[in-house]
């Protein structure tokens, strides 16, 4: 069965750039092709002179790779769309282009602003709240802003245009599977909740090591590096899932609330000599192939000093949490792509005499991809019944049959905001990453290296995979 859209028309600004080719139009897709998007039009418009006929195409292949996904209804629904949407060459910036775009088509209008940052707000700039009609939704693309004074600026910007309820600021690690059952694993089993605080866990682990390096994107990342690419968005937003108390519901207002009041309560604590770490690919190998100094990668400005992997730890002041050091990583070109977030137990309070073995603490792992839950446990046996020996109950968990930008776009076109940002979070988000950012530009904090393909410098604070915790 097909379900309607509140949103009438996605409009794509930026349509023909990378973003929009890689991750917009295939979320887009299996959401055509499941059913999902009934009623909605797409228009693409950007600076690019593409013809129609090019736009089309570019959507039709895009769109080919999602037919495998679909039933008959499915692949009559993309070929529909492709079809039949249209490509507007305008420069969104210019006074009054954006305006009269919006005024033409078909409303609600979400329109998705996959450009630049500074772009995305030289386009609301040029908007007046009265060229913008009622139900619009403007939906923003990470980074949101360069720092809190900037996301502050912008959200001002925004909220003359819509009402914050209809601005949805991308994360689109809220549109993982797996990101979101962290909710359902704790607030749907009752024996993790009297453990889950500073009395029974030692601490969190949040890693995203990925065997990537720049890909090409110098000209993004080399602005940003791993702490802001990362950290201050993705982990962030896992992080507050795993920390937040139990929400009334998970509707838009209490979940967000709830996020919201645990970033207000983090911080990363001075000196950052001891709670950060940075550092920076040199060249190696990943799986058989030649990766070059991350400094001699095309576009890479070596004198910014990039960090192309960071490792933060914040504190949250509350009741719950204060003393638990959660721990966030995450890095490029690493030898083992490690995603997950590990839980690790206190010890128990006296281990009855007679045993022998090993007590390790127990352990929660939730993979982000491969999708799995990992229990590790200590029991008896085999052998001689009284030696202790670590066993891992393990579960693959169900993927979504939306890609994560697919669930994102699910909520934009359904008008529904919680899986989006909200406002004072993305501000939030910055206000803790700052300090760093500041201290590591003074030269506080130690550039490290690493080689591409190994596991990156040693004596960090993250454990290693499998490993226990440490002393
Ligand atoms: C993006 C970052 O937001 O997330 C990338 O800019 C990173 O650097 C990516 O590789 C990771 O997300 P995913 O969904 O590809 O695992």
């Amino acid at each position: 069965m097909t379900s309607q859209t509140t949103v009438k028309t996605l409009l794509i600004l930026g349509a023909s750039g990378d973003l929009t080719g890689r991750l917009l139009l295939p979320g887009l897709a299996r959401l055509v092709a499941k059913g999902r998007a009934g009623g909605l039009s797409l228009v693409g418009a950007g600076s690019d002179s593409l013809t129609a006929d090019q736009w089309r195409t570019r959507v039709s292949e895009t769109f080919a790779a999602a037919e495998g996904a679909a039933d008959g209804d499915g692949r009559a629904a993309l070929k529909a769309m492709a079809e039949s949407t249209e490509y507007h060459a305008v420069d969104v910036t210019a006074e009054g282009a954006l305006a009269g775009l919006l005024g033409s088509l078909p409303g609600p209008v979400a329109v998705y602003f996959a450009l630049p940052p500074h772009v995305s707000q030289l386009a609301c700039e040029a908007l007046h709240p009265d060229q913008v009609p009622a139900g619009t939704r403007l939906v923003m693309e990470k980074p949101f802003g360069s720092g809190a004074e900037s996301a502050r600026d912008l959200n001002g910007t925004l909220v003359r245009l819509v009402p914050e309820d209809h601005i949805h600021r991308v994360d689109h690690f809220l549109g993982k599977a797996t990101v979101l059952n962290i909710l359902g694993l704790r607030f749907a089993n009752n024996f993790l909740e009297p453990v889950w605080n500073r009395d029974h866990i030692e601490r969190v682990e949040i890693i995203f090591d990925e065997d990537l390096a720049l890909e090409g994107r110098a000209g993004y990342y080399d602005g940003a590096g791993a702490l802001r690419d990362m950290i201050q968005s993705h982990l962030l937003q896992i992080m507050a899932l795993v920390a937040l108390e139990a929400p009334a519901t998970i509707q838009e207002r209490d979940l967000r609330d709830a996020v919201s009041a645990v970033l207000r309560a983090s911080s990363i604590k001075a000196p950052y000599a001891s709670s950060t770490r940075r550092a920076r690919y040199t060249a190696g190998n990943i799986s058989g192939k030649d990766v070059p100094d991350y400094v001699r990668e095309e576009g890479v400005d070596p004198a910014r000093n990039t960090e192309t992997l960071a490792e933060v730890q914040v504190a949250i002041d509350n009741w719950r949490w204060k003393g638990v050091p959660f721990i966030l990583r995450s890095g490029k070109a690493l030898g083992t792509k490690r995603k997950e977030a590990v839980i690790t137990f206190r010890p128990v309070p006296h281990l009855p005499g007679g045993f022998s073995g090993l007590d390790s603490p127990n352990q929660l792992r939730i993979g982000f991809g491969p999708d799995t839950l990992q229990l590790d446990l200590d029991v008896n046996g085999p052998g001689d019944i009284f030696t202790l020996n670590r066993i891992t109950l393990k579960s693959e968990l169900n993927a979504s049959e939306l890609l994560p930008y697919g669930e994102v776009l699910e909520g934009v076109l359904n008008g529904d905001p919680l899986l989006s940002v909200r406002g004072d979070t993305a501000e939030d988000c910055w206000r803790i990453v700052e300090p760093v950012l500041r201290s590591w530009n003074r030269g506080d904090v130690p550039l490290e290296e690493y080689d591409a393909g190994g596991p990156g410098p040693e004596g960090w604070l993250a454990v290693p995979p499998n490993g226990s915790a440490k002393e």
